[in-house]
């Protein structure tokens, strides 16, 4: 059956490389607008399924549509300028700077000055860094981390509706990385882009999925919401390859949003049902204010970068948070700072019960 909503069609694709049959008859639908994941053991066929897409690779046998329209017959040029690439090693051209790496394709694509300069200036708010102090850098004075988000940022340049991003968190530590899904599922409530995305990581998989794809030598076993291949693996194999511990990806899945509660305003703070006022201090910090043992008030620094949780922080991410900050509570800080909301602990553990 057909998809309506899909934008890229894979049709009984097959890719040899000499003797190597990397893809042996892929077929598969990506929904637009949305997030789908690829993921599978080393050397299994993504990097080739999606390079089929943008024409890096030609198919042996099968088609690959765009939009219904066979690639083979849309110009490789205009083809690309749909679709931003990202990889693992992003690919940063050394000898251009950060903005000039990330203006790449509107300036092939011969955008006007002023175009270009405001695009640059979306793209550096878009990825978190600051202009004034990145724009100028080469990619060798970067730390990883940024690299792969002036990657990002490159590949978003000219606003191409479709995403191929191969890995592109590859090269980051674990809790910067977290850091990144993060950003990278704000951004995408934003901007909506149909995006293909590659990752060896199943909990980075479960967070950023929408639709999730799960491969094995050059054929796709499952494709479906993370949702349903949690709860429904079609064979063994996908079985093993999600794991024993549902309960952590479970964690992982979930966003702080989907579960915060609400607070109304007392004095001069917010309070809701853990009892904590918590009170918002010039710095942007928050004192959290509440009642000891002996009916005593204490409080409490919250400080806004180590134990607040953001709107689509993973729980996995808010239980490490509730640890240091030590209250049954964190607050919820939207992205322009103000305190929403609040996470309870309570539901926290309600949810890995039921796991
Ligand atoms: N240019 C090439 N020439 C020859 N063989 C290739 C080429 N590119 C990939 N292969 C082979 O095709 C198969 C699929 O490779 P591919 O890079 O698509 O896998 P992958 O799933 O992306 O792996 P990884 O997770 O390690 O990145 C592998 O056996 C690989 O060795
Ligand atoms: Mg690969």
């Amino acid at each position: 059956m057909q998809k309506k909503s899909a934008i890229i069609r894979f049709h009984g694709v097959e890719v040899k490389y000499g003797e190597v049959q990397a893809l042996r008859g892929v077929n598969l639908e990506i929904p637009g607008g949305k997030v789908t994941v690829i993921i599978g053991p080393s050397g299994c066929g993504k990097s080739t399924m999606i390079r089929t897409v943008n024409r890096m690779v030609e198919p042996t046998k099968g088609t690959v549509e765009y939009q219904g329209v066979d690639v083979k017959q849309l110009g490789k040029i205009e083809l690309r300028r749909q679709m931003g690439y990202a990889i693992q090693n992003v690919g940063l051209i050394p000898h251009l700077t950060v903005e000039e790496n990330i203006m790449l394709v509107p300036r092939l694509l011969g955008w006007p000055e002023e175009r270009k300069k405001k695009r640059a200036h979306e793209l550096f708010e878009l990825i978190g860094l600051d202009p004034k102090e990145y724009g100028n850098k080469y990619p060798s004075e970067l730390s990883g981390g940024e690299a792969q988000r002036v990657g990002v940022a490159r590949a978003l340049g000219a606003d191409p509706p479709v995403l191929l991003f191969d890995e592109p968190f590859g090269a980051v530590d674990p809790l910067k990385r977290e850091e990144l899904q993060g950003e990278f599922v704000r951004i995408q409530r934003r901007l909506k882009k149909t995006v293909l995305f590659i990752t060896h990581d199943l909990s980075e998989a479960i967070r950023l999925a929408d639709y999730m794809v799960i491969m094995k030598d050059g054929l796709v076993v499952q494709a479906d919401t993370p949702q349903r291949l949690l709860k429904e693996p079609a064979n063994d194999f996908v079985e093993q390859f999600l794991g024993a511990d549902r309960t952590l990806q479970r964690l992982t899945l979930l966003t702080a949003d989907r579960i915060a509660k609400p607070l109304r305003i007392e004095g001069e703070g917010l309070v809701g049902a853990s009892g904590i006022l918590w009170r918002p201090l010039a710095d942007g910090d928050i004192l959290a204010v509440y009642k000891g043992d002996s009916g005593e008030f204490l409080s409490r620094l919250v400080q806004v970068n180590i134990h607040v949780a953001r709107p689509y922080a993973s729980l996995k991410e808010c239980v490490s948070k509730f640890l240091a900050l030590g209250l049954p509570a964190i607050p919820l800080v939207d992205d322009s700072g103000e305190v929403t909301a609040e996470v309870l602990f309570d539901d926290i553990q309600r949810i890995t019960k039921e796991g």
